[in-house]
């Protein structure tokens, strides 16, 4: 049978649980029946002066009390805490429906992205990307391209030089050929694929630019003809241009490929018929290309008896401004962000 003490505790519990109403009140209920001096734990010093025989019962009765008390604290401690949390959550709530500011987005420079649809193209076919410095050697940028200091072809490319007569801007991205044979030393084949910056001392105008980029192209293995290097370029234009495109070679001249051609594309435009962009005459030009010259072969540790080589040369705006339809090359270097927002217009593509 319970205490009379014990009985009335619990009354006293029973009572005080209803006056509690918030976490505060319930951690003073909590601290009046559990804390040091609280109410239960006094009870429970207590048991060292009862009778042996109801020690048992009165601890037993102690722990019940204890029982209610704890569970009655955690019970509503959990639910305050919810309460709290869910009023925070509440208050806190991002209003989705307000309209966003409008950031504006750049887009890529669609020069950028035609180097390249171009680079994987060439890697798809199983060429390596390869880099040349743009502070080049008059070795690499003439002489070992078989234009020996003196020549008259030199002048064709107005050039920026720097440091007398050895240190120049590269003028076309051709040294990187014969950087790639050195590096090679005689490992064949060779594959490569160029896009980088060249410089020459031209006026800027809708068409010239005085630092411009090339996509230069060098194979090097076993009886490589013309055939091959059409076959190569068709690849690259019918997919830059479209299926029915063609490729025509006409004989021309460079100092490091012999035989030597231009490379003419039909007229995606008007087809054939005549239109402002083939300047009437159904073709346009989009590269300079040939069969590596044997000097140049020679020059740079490759055998021009056992090996021979193609390369070629396209100016990267000019396929752009073809391709995407712009009459300024300048677009291309233009910081002004209201001029490069024509590049938008392709993001999607
Ligand atoms: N480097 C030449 C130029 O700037 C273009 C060129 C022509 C590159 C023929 C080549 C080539 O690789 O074989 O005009």
């Amino acid at each position: 049978m319970k205490s009379d003490k014990i009985e009335s505790v619990q009354e006293t519990i029973e009572q005080d649980k209803e006056k509690i109403k918030d976490i505060r009140t319930l951690d003073e209920f909590k601290v009046k029946y559990l804390g040091k001096k609280g109410i239960i734990t006094e009870l429970n010093s207590e048991i060292k002066n009862i009778k042996a025989e109801d020690k048992k019962p009165f601890g037993q009765a102690v722990n019940e009390l204890r029982k209610i008390v704890t569970d009655f604290y955690e019970d509503k401690k959990k639910k305050y805490e919810n309460e709290i949390l869910n009023e925070r959550l509440k208050n806190e709530a991002i209003d989705i429906s307000l309209p966003a500011t409008r950031i504006p987005m750049g887009s890529p420079n669609i020069l950028e992205k035609l180097i390249e649809e171009v680079e994987e193209v060439f890697i798809s076919m199983g060429y390596d990307v390869v880099d040349g410095p743009e502070v080049e050697e008059d070795k690499y940028n003439f002489e070992m391209l078989n234009l020996p200091k003196g020549h008259p072809a030199r002048d064709a490319q107005d050039t920026f030089y720097i440091e007398g007569e050895e240190v120049l801007l590269r003028s076309q991205t051709s040294p990187v050929q014969v950087r790639t044979m050195l590096k090679g030393q005689g490992e064949i084949p060779i594959r490569v694929i160029c896009p980088g910056k060249t410089y020459r001392r031209d006026d800027d105008d809708a068409t010239h630019s005085h630092q411009f980029m090339q996509i230069e192209g060098l194979l090097v293995d076993k009886n490589i003809s013309l055939s091959d290097l059409k076959g190569t370029i068709d690849v690259i234009v019918k997919k830059l241009f479209g299926k029915d495109i063609e490729t025509r070679f006409r004989p021309s001249y460079y100092q490091f490929t012999e035989p030597s051609v231009e490379v003419d594309i039909s007229c995606f435009n008007c087809k054939g018929d005549g239109c402002n962009i083939c300047k009437h005459t159904g073709w346009i030009t989009v590269a300079g290309a040939g069969i590596v010259h044997p000097n140049v072969l020679k020059m740079s540790g490759y055998d021009p008896k056992k090996w021979s080589g193609f390369a070629f040369g396209f100016g990267a705006e000019r396929l752009a401004m073809l391709k995407y339809d712009i009459d300024d090359c300048r677009v291309f270097y233009n910081t002004d962000l209201r001029e490069v927002k024509i590049f938008d217009r392709w993001e999607s593509e």
